[in-house]
């Protein structure tokens, strides 16, 4: 690990962290993290399908491993995520064979379910959790009123989100409380999305921030649309922060390097450095960036959408600074 260049968390002026799994842990990726970032997120570890694989049957195996190492490493720890519809196991969703429906029955199972696994979860790592992304994902802006049609909707409405929030907060006081989504810095999406959190909020539901997740392209969308939706949510009063940053070298879904050219890699450099530019502007709207990833050895980009070589994040395979990590901190 390279022990001549900046961290990056000395060089920005809001808290900054990397999604991990227990291998950023170890030897020199555990230096790397601990040297540049000040917060950890798991990419993994703590979604429905770790934590609850079977209806009551809770395992935090590699979860109780990275809240540990955290503590022990001097790392805020944001928790991903309590609800959501991917990564979450079947039987949730189910009373044995069959769909769980919008009938009363099954909206209160649904919703006991749920109860009872933020109260496990969060519980468990009470005090310990900085922030919690609560709902993950719950906007869809084609949909009438904006709303994904999930299980979780289709079966309570809302209601899963006003519990969600009410018992993370009840649970865990502390916690920074955050709704986070995709492409939030497209226009319909940052509307959606901005018409459910002031509906939410209006009604009291305790939603302290916004996650954009800000998984980016090195051409789009433009740095002026993100730095549009974070002044949009500000009107809201809420913190936000940037919550699985990275940026792909394609621009489609189907192109792929055997390598990846040089001027590719200067040109995602460059790229860094306009969305931190904003980042800098709006510095006190936004409490942390997070990084989807420590370096490019592992990135899900490697297998989504499609399994092609592409390295999105600052660091290289051999945990060198890449010209994306000098965007970010060089931003003469
Ligand atoms: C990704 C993980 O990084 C992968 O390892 C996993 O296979 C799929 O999920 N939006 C989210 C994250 O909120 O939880 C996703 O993480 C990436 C997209």
């Amino acid at each position: 690990v390279q022990t001549d260049i900046p961290p990056v968390k000395d060089t920005l002026p809001f808290q900054v962290g990397a999604a991990i799994s227990r291998a950023q842990t170890i030897g020199g990726h555990g230096e790397l993290l601990t040297r540049h970032f000040d917060s950890v997120t798991p990419g993994n570890a703590l979604k429905w399908d770790a934590t609850e694989p079977r209806e009551g049957e809770f395992t935090f195996d590699e979860a109780d491993h990275l809240v540990a190492y955290a503590a022990d490493h001097g790392l805020r720890f944001r928790g991903h995520t309590l609800a959501w519809h991917s990564q979450t196991p079947a039987w949730v969703f189910k009373d044995g064979d069959r769909d769980l429906t919008a009938t009363p029955a099954d909206k209160a199972l649904l919703l006991g379910r749920l109860e009872n696994h933020i109260r496990t979860v969060a519980g468990r790592y009470k005090g310990r959790i900085q922030t919690w992304d609560v709902v993950n994902e719950v906007v869809d802006e084609n949909q009438p009123d904006g709303m994904r049609r999930s299980p979780w909707f289709q079966v309570t409405g809302y209601d899963f989100i006003r519990t969600a929030f009410r018992v993370a907060r009840e649970v865990d006081p502390a916690a920074k409380l955050v709704i986070n989504d995709y492409n939030t810095e497209f226009p319909r999406k940052r509307q959606a999305l901005y018409n459910l959190v002031r509906k939410l909020k209006a009604e009291g539901v305790p939603i302290d921030a916004v996650g954009h997740q800000l998984h980016v392209n090195i051409e789009r969308p433009p740095a002026s649309e993100i730095e549009k939706t974070i002044e949009t949510f500000a009107a809201l009063g809420v913190d936000q922060q940037v919550t699985e940053l990275d940026v792909s070298v394609y621009t489609d879904f189907v192109s792929s390097y055997t390598t990846v050219p040089e001027a590719v890699l200067a040109e995602q450099g460059h790229r860094y450095k306009e969305i931190f530019d904003v980042f800098r502007r709006q510095a006190a709207r936004l409490s942390s960036v997070t990084v989807w990833g420590l370096a490019d050895d592992d990135t899900w980009l490697s297998t989504f959408p499609i399994t092609r070589l592409n390295p999105p994040l600052l660091f290289d395979d051999e945990l060198q600074a890449k010209p994306a990590y000098w965007g970010v901190v060089d931003p003469a």
